[in-house]
């Protein structure tokens, strides 16, 4: 009614003004009113006409020329022929979507130089040859999705030079030509989805030198190649979502991007991919939910500099090591809801004074003083849309789990410095090629962490080489060889604390002209001395080598009997004084962590620990 007023309104405005105009504007509403087609809607005002779902089997008749939108979606159309549009040059928007088109035609949309937008969605499409969309220069978004396209072939989008948005999925896609999408020049977004494709398109997607968003969803690639992005230098979205096989990530994958979000969601990765993603410094959303990573290792994000949303949620994380999000200051939201992690400490956070939203909902977490920073910043710290819950633990009475903010305010949280059963200082020796058994076995509550350093200063916290490292704290050797004699150190360390024994390690070398020499290292820092002969020293006729070797045991010799000599001095020094006992008494970090824990270290009051000096 309105509209219909004010159109009268113009006209008679108009008229007014030009007699001669006001006729041909009554002419052509006439026309307009007379060209309709039958069940058609038609607006003379923004010239639009809207046949949607009118069971019509063709375009119908009728269609005024001056049409600048017109719908045709869910209808019964089989084919579009080449003439079926051309009496309509100032076409801007026209929806095909839902009809059982099997061809069309090349030059169907021939002189459409002002279509703006184009859906072909939803149809029986095999095949569209090369030319279909023949001088759409102005085209800006074009929908071939849901159709039974096979193959893009080479040049089929060359003039869209205008072309920003593109959806091709939903189609039995198995191959794009290398040329599919050469002359798009200006695409923004490319939508893949739900297509039989079995690589990454990358020669067809080189092509994309605008492209800024790329979405590929439902595939079923198992494995990315290397520069499978490569001269996609505009592209700052990437999604990756619902890869069920995807199991194989290559470190140069993303070779030439410089991202801002990046999605890979619902693969089948199991560890995460970080050489890929190390030179992404410009990334700062980051989505890998739903891949089964069991782990997050030291510093494995390092690279991403400004990453300030991290979403790792219904992953199968059991464990973030200390350090993870080593490098990532910017850290503003981290979420890993939904994984098997039973705590979360503080040192895996680069700054944890960034972070203000912590959604760790729906893991088995065990609430123990390693979550008790989570009270120090009660108000800053948000945990989203779903409050943890800790998990139960044995002999605490049952009941329906609590909150974890109520359960660090109770009075059930302990902590429990590391204690080391064993002696403080450990000789063990053992013949070359044996195995060696270095012990630490340390309890505490939480359970302590146990690393090993060697006499070669490296940091032993899992098993590497000959060394394993077991999971009661055991170093063990096998098979040792002489280079490993020295002295080692245990750590053993929890959030209340830490507390460490030395091992003294000596290999007898059996090799050598000096068999069943023992040497002990004293001094861990000296431990790298190479006071042993080289292990596999055969026993040859050369003179020159017997001489020399023997000249070298008579000075080892008398190297020995020196120190015995200078620890008996040492000994009868010491005798007839008190012996050294130094006495340290410890209290557990934890009674300054939060101001209303008080009572709650019973378990763990100041320690007292007996070191005996020589
Ligand atoms: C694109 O559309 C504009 C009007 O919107 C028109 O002037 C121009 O000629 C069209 N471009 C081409 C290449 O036809
Ligand atoms: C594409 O995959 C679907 C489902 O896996 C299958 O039904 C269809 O036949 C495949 N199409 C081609 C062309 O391989
Ligand atoms: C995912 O990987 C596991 C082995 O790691 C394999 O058993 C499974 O079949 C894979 N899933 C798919 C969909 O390929
Ligand atoms: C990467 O993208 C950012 C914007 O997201 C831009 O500021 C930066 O210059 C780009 N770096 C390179 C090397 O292109
Ligand atoms: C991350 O990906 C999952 C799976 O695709 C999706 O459900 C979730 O909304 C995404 N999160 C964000 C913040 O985009
Ligand atoms: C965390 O991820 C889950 C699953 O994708 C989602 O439902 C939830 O909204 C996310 N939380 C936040 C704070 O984004
Ligand atoms: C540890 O030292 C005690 C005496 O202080 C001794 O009885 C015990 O045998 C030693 N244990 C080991 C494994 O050396
Ligand atoms: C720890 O486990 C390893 C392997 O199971 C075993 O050889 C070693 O004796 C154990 N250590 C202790 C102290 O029981
Ligand atoms: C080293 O000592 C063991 C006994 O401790 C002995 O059985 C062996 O024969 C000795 N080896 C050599 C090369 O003397
Ligand atoms: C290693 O031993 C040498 C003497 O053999 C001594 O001068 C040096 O200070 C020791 N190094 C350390 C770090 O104790
Ligand atoms: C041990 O030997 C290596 C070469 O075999 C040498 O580089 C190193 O300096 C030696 N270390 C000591 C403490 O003599
Ligand atoms: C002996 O050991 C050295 C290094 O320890 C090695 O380079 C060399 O190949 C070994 N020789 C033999 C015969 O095994």
């Amino acid at each position: 009614m309105v509209d219909c007023m004010s159109r009268v309104m113009l006209h008679t405005a108009l008229s007014c003004w030009h007699p001669l105009l006001g006729v041909a504007l009554v002419a052509v509403f006439v026309g307009s009113a007379m060209g309709c087609p039958a069940r058609c809607d038609c607006s003379a005002q923004s010239r639009s006409v809207l046949c949607h779902r009118k069971r019509l089997p063709t375009i119908p008749d009728g269609i005024p020329i001056e049409t600048r939108v017109l719908d045709l979606s869910k209808n019964r159309i089989h084919a579009i022929n080449p003439d079926d549009f051309a009496a309509y040059p100032q076409l801007e928007e026209l929806d095909l979507s839902g009809n059982n088109i099997i061809y069309v035609e090349p030059g169907a949309f021939n002189m459409l130089f002002n279509m703006h937008s184009l859906s072909l969605k939803s149809n029986r499409i095999k095949l569209l040859s090369q030319g279909v969309f023949t001088g759409m220069t102005n085209l800006t978004v074009l929908d071939i999705s849901d159709n039974k396209i096979v193959i893009l072939l080479d040049y089929m989008f060359q003039d869209l030079r205008n072309l920003r948005s593109l959806e091709v999925g939903d189609n039995d896609l198995v191959y794009i030509s290398h040329w599919a999408f050469s002359g798009l020049l200006v695409l923004e977004s490319l939508t893949l989805e739900r297509c039989n494709l079995t690589e990454v398109p990358k020669e067809a997607l080189s092509h994309l030198h605008g492209l800024i968003s790329l979405h590929m969803r439902h595939l079923n690639i198992g494995a990315l190649k290397e520069n499978s992005f490569r001269k996609l230098h505009r592209l700052q979205h990437l999604e990756i979502d619902q890869w069920p096989s995807l199991d194989t990530f290559p470190a140069s994958a993303l070779h030439g991007l410089n991202l801002s979000t990046l999605s890979i969601t619902n693969t089948n990765l199991t560890a995460l991919p970080a050489r890929a993603l190390s030179h992404l410094t410009h990334l700062t959303h980051l989505n890998l939910s739903f891949n089964p990573i069991r782990h997050i290792s030291e510093a494995m994000l390092q690279g991403l500099v400004r990453l300030e949303v991290l979403h790792l949620a219904g992953a199968h994380l059991s464990g973030i090591a200390p350090h993870a999000f080593h490098g990532l200051s910017h850290l503003r939201v981290l979420n890993i809801s939904h994984n098997r992690l039973d705590t979360l400490e503080i040192s895996v956070f680069q700054s944890p004074e960034a972070l203000r939203v912590l959604q760790i909902d729906h893991n088995p977490l065990v609430c123990d003083c390693r979550l008790m920073w989570l009270l120090q910043k009660p108000h800053t710290l948000s945990f989203g849309e779903a409050q943890p819950e800790c998990s139960p633990v044995e002999g605490a009475p049952r009941g329906r789990p609590y909150k974890v903010k109520e359960a660090l305010h109770s009075n059930h949280v302990t902590c429990i410095k590391p204690k080391i059963d064993e002696n403080k200082t450990q000789m063990v020796s053992v013949d070359e090629g044996q195995r060696a058994l270095l012990h630490c076995s340390a309890r505490g509550k939480p359970n302590p962490v146990v690393s090993w350093l060697t006499p070669r200063r490296q940091h032993l916290t899992r098993s590497r080489g000959r060394a394993t490292l077991h999971d009661n704290g055991t170093l063990e050797i096998r098979p040792a060889e002489t280079q490993d004699g020295g002295v080692y150190v245990c750590v053993a360390s929890n959030t209340a604390g830490n507390d460490s024994v030395r091992v003294s390690l000596a290999v007898k070398n059996l090799g050598s002209l000096y068999a069943n020499r023992t040497q002990f290292y004293t001094d861990a820092a000296n431990a790298t001395a190479n006071g042993t002969l080289p292990s596999n020293m055969t026993f040859g006729l050369d003179l020159k080598t017997i001489l020399v070797s023997t000249a070298m045991g008579c000075f080892t010799f008398l190297g020995v009997v020196l120190f015995c000599f200078l620890l008996l001095f040492v000994w009868s020094r010491g005798k007839g004084k008190h012996k050294n006992n130094i006495d340290i008494e410890y209290v557990p970090r934890s009674k300054s962590n939060g101001g209303s824990t008080d009572g709650t270290d019973q378990g763990a009051g100041p320690r007292r620990f007996n070191m005996k000096m020589i």
